[in-house]
This record gives structure tokens, sequence and C-alpha cells, in this order.
């Protein structure tokens, strides 16, 4: 360690980078023949969205990449996670493909190339043809095989121009958030009978975007899925607690990565589920189970677990109503959370290769003041997880990479543009690209591997 410095280093090959989705920040929402998404359609609902925000504009970011990437070169940023929109390559979800919505991409992986940033692409996050829900939407099998056809297309054309792919971007929130709670498009309030189905169709299409770019990738290519697992950590770091923490840990996600891990439900959650269990055809489970070469975990907060009374596992705690939180307010600060999930998918499911593909905070009014922005508070957070970070890689969990949420200000979802994520601040009327406090020392961290 020199002298100027008080943390051991990242290992050398740790992959830092930043985070961002298509819907959230391209824009240009009905540009080059792009279809309608779920998201377009369920902005115009009253009431769906803050303040009626639309994803119409959003950063520019389709018309801005260019400068865009130029200023994550400028920041020491090597590696970006995007998205890409399905509704511009498939405008209708299956059916003619746009050509221009390829074009956009091989031009903007093109750029980020030429910045020399490394794309992590991901196929899905959550822009559902509206077309696709038009005709019964992740409730129907149909689904699965225009996202099968989708990803085909879509890794054969760009193979060239990406090594690693993500398959899905948190499965929860588009099945259970969008068709159950109603909160997310395409704002549905469905049984549990249809939400566990689309969980099963989901996880179908997991599967064949596994499938589609072991078939059409290339070589080296690699694909992983990332997941908002459920969290837990241990009141204290007692053997009892983190037993408890992983009773828990095992019932919360067994629908997802249990079953994945698993190769089908676990029986004790079709147990639980009784007659509301999805339909599964003989071979699914290959499908869904084939291998893969990393796990994204996207990680923001945690429940708190401690041992069980009377024989019970568990024992989860309630928050008190003063408990830390950023401005979402399903974001309570718990950086244990980046320990314990990645620890938990290593030891549960035995995970050897895993990146947190998504972690940051969102607050209201980061306001610019003489062209600075003092996000003193996100700077805590990231130093507060990154920290946890640091142990889990120290204590042996195989952690390979970190991607901050988000790169820029963005459309963050129902809650419209009033959350801010972005360590880089967007000026909505001018588009003006301000970078952050935060933004400089996460740069600061990149650029000499330590927590500063
Ligand atoms: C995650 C989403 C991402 C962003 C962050 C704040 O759930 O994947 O698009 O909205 O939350």
């Amino acid at each position: 360690m020199s002298s100027m410095t008080y943390s051991s280093p990242f290992p050398e090959d740790f992959v830092f980078g930043v985070a961002a989705a298509s819907a959230q920040i391209e824009g240009a929402a009905f540009a080059d023949g792009k279809g309608e998404s779920i998201w377009d359609r369920f902005a115009r609902k009253p009431g769906a969205v803050a303040h009626g925000d639309t994803l119409d504009v959003a950063c520019d970011h389709y018309a801005r990449f260019d400068e865009d990437f130029a200023l994550l070169a400028s920041l020491g940023i090597k590696n970006y996670r995007l998205s890409i929109a399905w509704p511009r390559i498939y405008p209708q979800g299956d059916g003619a493909l746009n050509e221009a919505g390829l074009d956009f991409y091989r031009r903007l992986l093109q750029s980020l190339h030429r910045h020399g940033i490394k794309p992590w692409v991901t196929l899905f996050h959550w822009d559902l043809p509206q077309a696709l829900e038009d005709r019964g939407g992740w409730p129907v099998r149909g689904t699965v095989d225009a996202f099968a056809r989708y990803a085909d297309t879509v890794v054969k054309a760009l193979s060239p121009l990406v090594t690693d792919w993500i398959t899905l971007n948190e499965i929860r929130c588009f099945t259970w958030l969008g068709y159950g709670a109603g909160t997310k498009a395409p704002g549905r309030r469905d049984s549990e009978a249809v939400v566990n189905q689309t969980y099963h169709h989901a996880l179908l299409c997991h599967g064949e975007a596994v499938r589609a770019v072991r078939e059409h990738g290339g070589a080296g290519a690699r694909v992983g899925l990332t997941d908002n697992c459920d969290v837990c950590v241990p009141v204290t770091e007692t053997e009892a607690d983190i037993a408890a923490c992983k009773a828990w840990f095992l019932e919360r996600n067994a629908h997802l990565l249990g079953a994945i891990h698993g190769k089908g439900y676990p029986q004790d959650w079709l147990d639980r589920v009784g007659d509301a269990a999805p339909q599964v055809q003989p071979g699914d489970f290959d499908l869904i189970s084939l291998p893969t070469d990393f796990l994204g975990l996207n990680i923001y907060t945690a429940h708190y677990v401690r041992a069980g009374k009377d024989g019970a596992a568990y024992e989860q705690l309630e928050l008190p109503p003063n408990y830390p939180r950023a401005d979402s307010p399903w974001l309570s600060w718990v950086p244990q959370s980046i320990y314990w999930a990645p620890k938990l998918c290593q030891e549960l499911y035995g995970h050897t290769e895993i990146y947190i593909t998504e972690n940051g905070c969102g607050y209201n009014a980061d306001t610019v003041v003489n062209g600075e922005v003092l996000d003193l508070h996100r700077r805590d957070f990231l130093r507060a997880y990154l920290r946890e970070l640091h142990r889990a890689v120290a204590d042996g969990v195989p952690l390979k990479g970190y991607f901050l949420w988000s790169f820029i200000d963005n459309f963050e979802w129902e809650d419209g543009y009033e959350r801010r994520f972005g360590i880089v601040h967007c000026d909505y009327a001018t588009q003006q690209r301000t970078p952050k406090l935060s933004a400089r020392y996460y740069a600061d961290v990149i650029r000499t591997r330590r927590i500063l």
C-alpha cells in the first residue's frame, strides 16, 4: 500500500462500469420506425407516472450517444451496461424487422468502441412491444416465441460488436409489478396464477437468450441473467442469524434463482402456491437451466433477518419509520446487502462468477449550483456500499465487477424524472449534462481501484 492511500485495492481485473437502459434514456420514442412499447402506453395512462412524464424525449441519448460516450470516457469509465429496445427491432414484437433499429445500435456500439468502452448488452429491460401486450403480453406463451426470434436477430446482427450479454433485467419487476401489483407497465392486477405464469415465461425467455448467444454469439461470447433477488442481511453476523438468512433467501427466491438452479420449481414453493402453479411443458427446464457464464445482481437494499423463535426458521424485522433511506421509498440504506446477496448466491447455488449489474440511489432535487452538484449523500451511499463490496471480494466471494446505476439522471419508471439516480446531472429543458461530485468521486475510485 502506498503511503498516500488508506485502503487495499480491488483486483486488477475487477470491472468497474455504469449502467442505463434503452427506455429510460434514449427518447426518440417513435423515431425511425420504432414501435410503441408498453411503457410508452402506460406513461399516457392518467396517474400512472409521476407528473404525467413520458419517455418521448428522456435524455435524448438517441441523438447524443456519441457525446455521452465521450463524457464517460473523460471520466475514465471503460464498461457500460445498456439495453436494446425490442420495439426498435421488431415494432410489432414479431413480424417485420426494422433494419433502422439494428443500424442505430450498430452505430451506438461502434461509438462505444471508438471511445474505448466495452458494452455489456441486456436484451430485455422492460420495454415490451405494445403489440405483444395487445395479444396477451407476458401471461401468453406466444411472447416467448416472439422473444426467441428477437434474441436470435439481435445476437446475430450485433455479435461482432458485443461479447458480454445479459438475458433479462429483473424478472420480478416486469412480471409481478407489471401484472400483479400493477405499479409498472402494463399496470395489470391479475391473479397469482397469472403472475406465476409470467415468471415461467420470463424464465423461458432467459433460456432462449442463453441459447441464442451460444448459437450465434461467436467465439468468446458470454451470457448471464440479471436478477434482483430478494435480499436479506443477518441482524448480527452470527451462525444462528446467518442460518436464518439462508432459510429466508431460499424461500423468497425459490421461483426464480431456485428454479433455475434446481432445474425445476422447488417442491416447497409448489406446495405454497398450490393451484396457482404455472403450467410447465416437457423440456422447459432443459432450456431454463442451460449453463450461463455469470450471474448479474442488481443490489439496492435488503430486509433484516434474525434467528426465529419457537422453532421458526427465521424472523424478518420491520424497519422503524426513521430508518435511513434514499428518496425512493423502497430504497432503505442497507450496504451489507451487497455483501450478503452474492455471498448467499455463492453458498446456496454455487455461483462462481458474479457481477453487481446495478447499484445506486435516487434522490430528488440534485441541483446545479455554479456548475457543480454537491451530491454528498450519493457519494456517501456509494462509499458505504463499495466498502461492503470490497469486504466481499476480500472474503473470497467471486465478485468480478460492479456497475453503478446510473450514468445519467433518467426516466425512473413510475417516478418519472423527479427521481434522479445519475452521477451525471441531466437538465431536461436544455439536455445539458453536468457530472456531479459523485461522478468525480467514482472516477477517482476507478482510476486508483481503491475506496477513497
Ligand atoms: C432497477 C431497474 C433500473 C432502475 C433502478 C433504479 O430496478 O432495473 O431500470 O430503475 O432500479
